[in-house]
């Protein structure tokens, strides 16, 4: 099964620019004259991810939850348009859950309570659309949605009706939400079955409306994986958009810094068009003011989806302008869209470094997080980010110029707080030749490190590598290569001046026979190759691609559906032709 492209839109036309391009692209010699391993692989037709930034809107379970109605809803809207929250760039309006009043016998299609939702959703839609903003629905892909399953026996202040799920009715459903005028699906999972999900998205896919699709495999699912962007058998980024990675939220820094932890080993998963949902947010809703920021931060510097929990209609002055603080949003709708990854933290792991390379090129986003109970200097060094020359730094929190520092930043971060800033400085951009010697701007491995093998012996290692053992793919030995264990990811900056990357692929002899991985070649969210499932018996790929104008890179090994377990993978003698 193709992990990715099933359900991705294929750009046919794109594919044939590729051909043509690599027909004209010369021979597969790379520029140490190693010679590659024969054809260039076609791969599976290139696609373009739906949506390239995390959402941004407003849900109504962490304040209302079974307590939303039609007229709360429409209130929202009309807050969310006025007070600056829209034109900061929040979109979607979601129903969550006890919306629906049951399931029509005869149509097949639900229906909403007509007590708490008189108008039906066709009508709280076109209200929503009406203010500028898109519409959310949410479901479960059980019989019940969580709200009947995990409240066991339906509480009596509950509407009826929370008994009807999606599961078995994807399709039905999808083209009601699309009738509708839905934007933006919630589905949820409660006692459902996972395939409720692939089920949905070719449900979203047959209505032809461009719905966004967020799912939550976790909810009363407490035997789920920590880690289900891959189950072994369902790739989650090739059916959502976006996907929860832990139980609910709750308004406690515990629970915030327990899903940042969460977010942070689920990083390599993340690849463009999907995003690791940390929750809908509680700021607002009770926690310190330190603390409320440095949850938006996070959320924002992991490419969290932005959906606000609290009461926006009554929400405080300090509240309304933390969420609407456009310096941070950017962070978070940053086009290049990585994940922030721990960069350092104090032996206690309390005072914590991370960063998050922006699209523009020599600019990172850094958060200073103070898990701790007292305030604390916190350093980046910028040698570790891979940062060069004299930086620029700026407080994105409160706008502050910090001026033009060398070689690191130090700030005092108050407990359960964070500190925001943009780094200007040189980046390393990618050269012709050899990429196992050149450094990545950003790197996101599940377990391990990513093991490099440099040409000639004893050239530095990039940042962050380690030296790895031999490169032996099939028994053929390569002079140089990165070796990883899916899920892996690296990064580099091109900055607009190479045309063609070039690598071997396969499994690793470390691999032992076993394993499946795919591997992905994306740049500037455009997938350019994808190998479909690699095993150890698949001979040796040659992968050689159209990089010319682009100005990321980035090398995606994944999961092959069966688990990771010995997905142990090589890129072998990868080249870059650069000007
Ligand atoms: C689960 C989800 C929540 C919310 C509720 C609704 O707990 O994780 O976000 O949707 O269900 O019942």
């Amino acid at each position: 099964m193709r992990p990715l492209s099933a359900f991705r839109a294929p750009l046919i036309l794109l594919l044939a620019a590729l051909c043509s391009c690599l027909a004209s692209c010369g021979g597969s010699t790379n520029s140490q004259g190693a010679v590659s391993g024969g054809q260039p692989d076609p791969g599976i037709a290139l696609t373009q991810v739906r949506f390239i930034t995390p959402p941004m809107g407003w849900n109504s379970w962490n304040t209302f939850a079974c307590k939303d109605t039609e007229a709360i809803i429409k209130s929202v809207a009309d807050a969310i348009a006025s007070n600056g929250m829209a034109a900061a760039g929040y979109q979607y309006v979601t129903v969550d859950d006890c919306w629906v009043g049951g399931r029509n016998p005869t149509t097949g299609q639900l229906y909403p309570n007509a007590t708490t939702f008189p108008d039906g959703m066709q009508a709280l839609a076109a209200y929503v659309h009406s203010k500028g903003l898109k519409f959310g629905l949410y479901t479960s892909g059980g019989t019940n949605t969580c709200a009947g399953i995990a409240h066991g026996t339906r509480p009596p202040s509950y509407p009826p009706g929370v008994g009807a799920g999606s599961l078995g009715h994807e399709s039905v459903d999808a083209q009601t939400f699309a009738n509708w005028g839905v934007d933006y699906v919630k589905l949820d999972y409660c006692g459902g079955s996972l395939t409720a999900f692939p089920a949905m998205r070719a449900g979203i896919a047959a209505t032809g409306r461009p719905m966004f699709l967020s799912i939550n495999p976790y909810s009363a699912n407490p035997t789920l994986p920590t880690n289900f962007a891959s189950d072994g058998t369902l790739y989650v980024p090739a059916y959502a958009d976006m996907s929860r990675i832990s139980q609910d939220i709750s308004a406690k820094f515990t629970s915030v810094t327990s899903i940042i932890d969460t977010s942070a080993a689920d990083a390599a998963w993340a690849v463009p068009g999907y995003f690791n949902d940390m929750d809908m947010l509680e700021v607002g809703n009770g926690m310190t003011a330190d603390q409320d920021t440095a949850h938006f931060v996070m959320w924002a510097m992991m490419s969290s989806g932005l959906n606000a929990g609290n009461d926006v209609r009554s929400q405080s002055a300090a509240t309304q302008a933390l969420l609407t603080n456009t310096a941070v949003i950017s962070v978070n709708q940053d086009a290049l869209a990585l994940q922030a990854v721990l960069d350092t933290a104090d032996s206690s792991g309390s005072l914590q470094v991370w960063t998050k390379p922006l699209s523009t090129i020599g600019t990172r986003a850094v958060a200073l997080l103070n898990r701790g109970t007292t305030a604390a200097p916190i350093t980046v060094n910028f040698s570790n980010l891979g940062l060069g020359g004299s930086v620029q730094a700026t407080n994105l929190v409160t706008g502050a110029n910090l001026g033009t520092v060398a070689q690191s930043l130090t700030q005092t971060v108050p407990p359960t707080g964070v500190v925001l800033v943009k780094l200007t400085g040189t980046d390393p951009v990618a050269a012709n030749g050899a990429l196992a010697v050149q450094s990545w701007i950003w790197s996101a491995v599940q377990s391990g490190t990513v093991g490099v093998k440099v040409f000639p012996g004893g050239s530095p290692l990039p940042t962050g590598a380690s030296a790895a053992g031999a490169i032996v793919v099939h028994g053929k030995n390569y002079i140089d290569g990165m070796t990883v264990n899916a899920p892996a990811q690296l990064v580099y900056r091109l900055n607009g001046h190479c045309s063609t990357f070039q690598s071997d692929i396969g499994l690793d002899a470390a691999a032992q026979g076993a394993g499946s991985v795919d591997y992905q070649v994306w740049a500037d969210n455009i997938e350019l190759y994808d190998s479909g499932i690699v095993t150890s018996t698949t001979p040796i790929k040659t992968v050689q691609v159209s990089i010319a104008g682009r100005n990321t890179l980035r090398l995606v090994v994944t999961d092959g559906q069966d688990g990771v377990t010995n997905d142990i993978a090589d890129w072998a003698n990868p080249s870059l032709v650069c000007s």
